[in-house]
């Protein structure tokens, strides 16, 4: 079973994930996790906290010559803002924050305790521990992004269907958009909100090419890939809603206009599977395919061969420079919510967490299918099901 686990806050030592049930013969090296949280850090929006940070991965144990070896791997990412013990108690509560229910739920008269593990610093850890999934699933041409599709109400049309050339749009957007029209606008939304010292939220969308089918199950609630997605994508801290495929507009369309219709075409539309050269896979070998993806390539809960597609929308940020009426703590006197450092959008941001943990998740229900001791085991028992699947 893989899973992983966080500790650490906000401005405490560090940052702790402790990733357990990754096979041994994984690379795993801190470049590729440090470029993720580099994305994390970044995107237009963000406030002036991050300009502290330089988010780098230092591996405690699971590792030997740059590859697993079977045991847990735990990492730990440093925070250079370490004040915990010196930082002033917190007692005017912020709306839209853990703070007022995380004190009456522990009993706490300072907030900052509360603030300090509920914030979404905590992010950087998901995110490391999703970089070292996302390798292993490239092992198997199973590419994870994320990217932003709306910010203030604008919303992106143009989002390419080819992998590398999202890829190549989003990572040339300074809000990790890849429609270039739309992130015109999406920018002016944000500094017209920072300018009124407000915030604004926004849409992000997930696609994850190249999954196999039959991934998940459709034998109890508990493994149904689509509930474990939600629930995953949902736990990111300022996530309300998650949609998979069409989502909440499957509810105005007739059924013929939802369901994809199935094709079968006897030329596989990939090149075919090479014996044991997981490399030269591509996408779907077994022939049967579908002209729409309205299902998010879901179906019962498990993956039925298209790319995995869901949406997540962040809600603003909930630290307002022009802040929001609370109360006191102990006086219950009206004052206006503590101003913390703050972002004014942090949607880019959270579409690099949301890609980390829905990687994590797929890498989750692969290894559940596949899973191996080895990479190679894990390569070996993926080689033959693709075989199997192909002479279906
Ligand atoms: C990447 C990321 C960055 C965030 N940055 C901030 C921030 O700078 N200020 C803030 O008040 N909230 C920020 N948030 C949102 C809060 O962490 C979140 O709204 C809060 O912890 C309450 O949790 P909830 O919104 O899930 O109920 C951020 C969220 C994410 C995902």
């Amino acid at each position: 079973m893989l899973r992983y686990l966080t500790a650490g806050e906000s401005h405490g030592k560090c940052l702790i994930a402790v990733v357990e049930g990754l096979p041994a013969g994984l690379k795993i090296d801190t470049e590729t996790m440090n470029a993720e949280l580099v994305r994390r850090q970044g995107g237009y929006g963000r406030g002036p906290r991050m300009k502290i940070e330089k988010d780098e991965v230092e591996l405690l144990s699971g590792t030997r010559k740059g590859l697993s070896i079977g045991s847990p791997v735990s990492l730990k990412i440093r925070n250079l803002d370490y004040s915990i013990e010196d930082l002033p108690e917190l007692t005017r509560a912020r709306p839209g924050h853990a703070d007022l229910a995380g004190a009456m739920k522990h009993g706490f008269h300072d907030m900052r305790n509360v603030l300090e593990r509920a914030s979404a610093r905590e992010t950087a850890a998901r995110v490391a521990a999703g970089a070292l999934t996302k390798t292993l699933l490239k092992e198997f041409n199973i590419d994870v992004l994320g990217y932003v599709v709306g910010i203030g109400g604008f919303l992106a049309t143009a989002i390419p269907g080819d992998p590398q050339e999202l890829q190549r749009c989003r990572d040339s957007s300074p809000l990790y958009c890849p429609d270039k029209e739309a992130e015109r606008g999406m920018m002016g939304r944000i500094k017209e909100a920072e300018k009124a010292g407000d915030t604004v939220g926004g849409i992000i969308e997930v696609a994850a090419f190249g999954v196999p089918p039959g991934l998940g199950s459709y034998a109890q609630w508990t493994e149904r890939l689509d509930g474990r997605l939600a629930r995953a994508v949902m736990a990111v801290q300022a996530i309300k809603g998650v949609e998979i495929g069409l989502g909440f507009e499957v509810a105005e369309r007739l059924g013929s206009l939802v369901h994809d219709e199935i094709f079968y075409d006897k030329i596989p539309l990939s090149p075919p599977l090479e014996k044991g050269d997981i490399g030269a896979l591509k996408g779907l070998t077994s022939g049967f395919y579908r002209k729409t993806n309205n299902a998010g390539g879901l179906e019962g809960g498990v993956t039925n061969g298209e790319p995995v597609v869901l949406r997540a929308a962040m809600k603003p940020i909930p630290t307002l420079r022009k802040p929001l009426s609370s109360v006191e703590l102990s006086s219950k006197t009206p004052v206006q919510a503590a101003a913390e450092r703050s972002d004014v959008c942090a949607v880019p941001a959270a579409s690099v967490v949301v890609e980390a943990v829905v990687a994590f998740e797929l890498a989750s229900a692969f290894l559940e299918k596949f899973g191996g001791d080895s990479l190679q085991e894990v390569k070996r028992n993926y080689t033959g099901y693709l075989g199997q699947i192909k002479g279906l």
